[in-house]
């Protein structure tokens, strides 16, 4: 029998679109989402749904046991920018909701563990130009401490205990279905909703902010991939770099008027272009390719074409 997932922080902009996938790859019945939040209607409503706070570790546990779950993805975090606002409400999240789920597994409650690490790992001393997989990491947001930390500590559930934790270190992930949740990449979701509202966007970033980033349905596909693969291919027990496209607002406002010729962008960086400052330019991901057969599939112009398509969409839908 097909083993049972929980997904932890589901309605968020990843969660909502991994456990749609989730459903149809596993059938509805097989994917338990929760969140403090309810989501928008097509996840709450192919399935089944719980409120759970993901610091909660007696609910997690009655809610694991009821269902009989066996593999958790825990996408609940605090993420850059919000967590520079709230550093210790951040750092009790990410690092409590973690140590719950690892600790759950290390007695043999759950058998397999996704849970996501970020390109906020790394620092202003770390080579900036495709970043290895191993190297300088001196992060200096909380988020990315959080993050790093919460990798050391995945490596050691592994080696020590034999937890099955699995993990990517997403770059910025773009897409449209839901709002991005508080991060330094949102400009590059915010720029197609205003490019298509009123033909213009303030950047807060600067124009010449390289950061790695990737469409939504790569970092699924990833998500998936990875959690496929059998334990043994999976070598890198801290997390994978990932990577896809690596692209400047300027690059990003000049791709989008190839569509929207009259597209104007204008720059008023804030104290996020800081946070982005301090991380990777673009990212070394071979070991991913290697270990686990890890490759993209979206472009930078077929990732404009599809957010261009799809944001469009969404707004006839709301108005
Ligand atoms: N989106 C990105 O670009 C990106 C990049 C790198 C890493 N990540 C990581 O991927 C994961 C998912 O990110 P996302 O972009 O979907 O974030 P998000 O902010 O959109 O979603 C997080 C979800 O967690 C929920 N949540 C918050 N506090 C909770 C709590 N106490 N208990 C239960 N749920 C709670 C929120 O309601 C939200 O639905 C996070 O770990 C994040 O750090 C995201």
């Amino acid at each position: 029998m097909a083993e049972k997932i929980l997904i932890i922080g589901a309605c968020g902009q990843i969660g909502t679109e991994l456990t749609l996938k989730l459903r149809e790859i596993h059938g509805n019945d097989q994917v338990v989402a929760s969140d403090i939040r309810e989501g928008v209607d097509e996840l709450m409503q192919s399935g089944p749904f719980e409120i759970l706070n993901a610091t909660d570790e007696v609910h997690i546990r009655q809610i694991i046991e009821t269902y009989n779950i066996k593999v958790v993805y825990l996408m609940a975090a605090m993420l850059s920018a919000t967590a520079e606002k709230a550093p210790k409400k951040a750092w009790d999240l990410n690092m409590n909701s973690l140590f719950h789920i690892l600790d759950m597994a290390k007695e043999g409650l759950i058998d397999k563990i996704f849970w996501p690490s970020s390109i906020a790992v790394f620092g202003p001393t770390t080579p900036k130009d495709n970043t290895p997989q191993i190297t300088a990491m001196e992060p200096t947001t909380v988020y990315g401490i959080s993050k790093q930390t919460g990798e050391r500590w995945c490596e050691y559930y592994n080696k020590k205990f034999g937890v099955d934790v699995r993990s990517i270190r997403y770059p910025g992930i773009i897409s449209y279905k839901t709002l991005p949740g508080g991060g330094t990449t949102d400009y590059a979701i915010e720029i197609f909703h205003e490019a298509l509202k009123q033909n213009a966007y303030t950047s807060f970033l600067d124009k010449d902010a390289a950061l790695p980033m990737m469409y939504m349905d790569d970092a699924i596909k990833a998500t998936v991939e990875i959690m496929q693969a059998p334990a043994e291919a999976i070598k890198v027990r801290s997390s994978y770099n990932l990577a896809a496209i690596s692209f400047t607002p300027e690059i990003l406002a000049a791709n989008i008027s190839k569509h929207l010729p009259d597209f104007k962008i204008s720059y008023d960086p804030d104290f996020r272009q800081a946070i982005a400052a301090s991380w990777p330019s673009s990212i070394d991901d071979s070991s991913a390719r290697q270990d686990w057969g890890w490759d993209h599939e979206f472009d930078l112009d077929k990732m404009t074409e599809t957010m261009l398509k799809g944001v469009g969409q969404t707004t006839e839908q709301t108005h």
